[in-house]
């Protein structure tokens, strides 16, 4: 069996590849390295890797699914992408180099509000100043969902696990600017969904 018949595969991720691309595009053309949270399936990485030569596309995921997106990863076979890294966002120490950018997609309303907490602290603590993070996801704006099919998907996550669930805008970009970002885009995007794009302003309030 070929080993990508083994690789779960995400059809969200091949739809919104392209419209992520053209941010992307926006904000990666200058960036080195790039550490990506929650790789989960490898697409992204190899689509964005390929798109961006100059860039180191350093993916990561939780210890659990790391071998999993290794295998996408390793048979695409592209220079700038190396294996994926194992990261927990609640683990103590980030074992991975500052970077430029950090990309993290449909993470935020899966994992609990406290590993929210520490992937915001992380991140602080790794980009540098004048870097980029950029978050791609559904979002709640003053407590409301955007749209009814986000508040079916909330519904949805929260059955599955109570931790999870869509997280609010203004929450998040607290959390944001307490570890020295600025808001510079809140990006609709198709599917309901946002992609908030943040510079990093000053050290981290640790
Ligand atoms: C819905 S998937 C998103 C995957 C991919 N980024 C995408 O857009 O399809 C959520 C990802 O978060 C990862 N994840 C869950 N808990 C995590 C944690 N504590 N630290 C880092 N990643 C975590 C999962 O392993 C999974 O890859």
């Amino acid at each position: 069996m070929p080993i990508l018949d083994s690789v779960p595969f995400s059809q969200a991720c091949e739809n919104n590849k392209l419209p992520i691309l053209e941010v992307l595009n926006r904000h990666l053309t200058d960036a080195q390295t790039l550490l990506e949270i929650g790789g989960g399936t490898g697409q992204h990485a190899v689509f964005f890797a390929r798109h961006f030569p100059g860039l180191i596309w350093q993916s990561s995921d939780a210890p659990s699914n790391v071998e999993i997106l290794n295998l996408r990863l390793a048979s695409a076979k592209i220079t700038n992408l190396p294996l994926a890294i194992s990261l927990d966002v609640n683990q103590e120490k980030w074992n991975c180099a500052c970077c430029d950018a950090v990309f993290s997609a449909n993470c935020l309303h899966i994992i609990s509000e406290s590993s929210v907490v520490n992937f915001f602290k992380g991140t602080g603590n790794l980009v540098n100043e004048g870097g980029i993070l950029l978050v791609y996801g559904p979002f709640k704006y003053r407590g409301e969902f955007t749209t009814e099919s986000n508040a079916r998907f909330d519904v949805w996550l929260k059955t599955r696990d109570h931790l999870s669930g869509i997280r609010d805008f203004e929450w998040v970009n607290e959390l944001a600017e307490d570890a020295g970002y600025s808001l510079i885009e809140d990006n609709a995007m198709p599917a309901n969904n946002q992609l908030l794009a943040w510079t990093k302003t000053e050290r981290a309030v640790r």
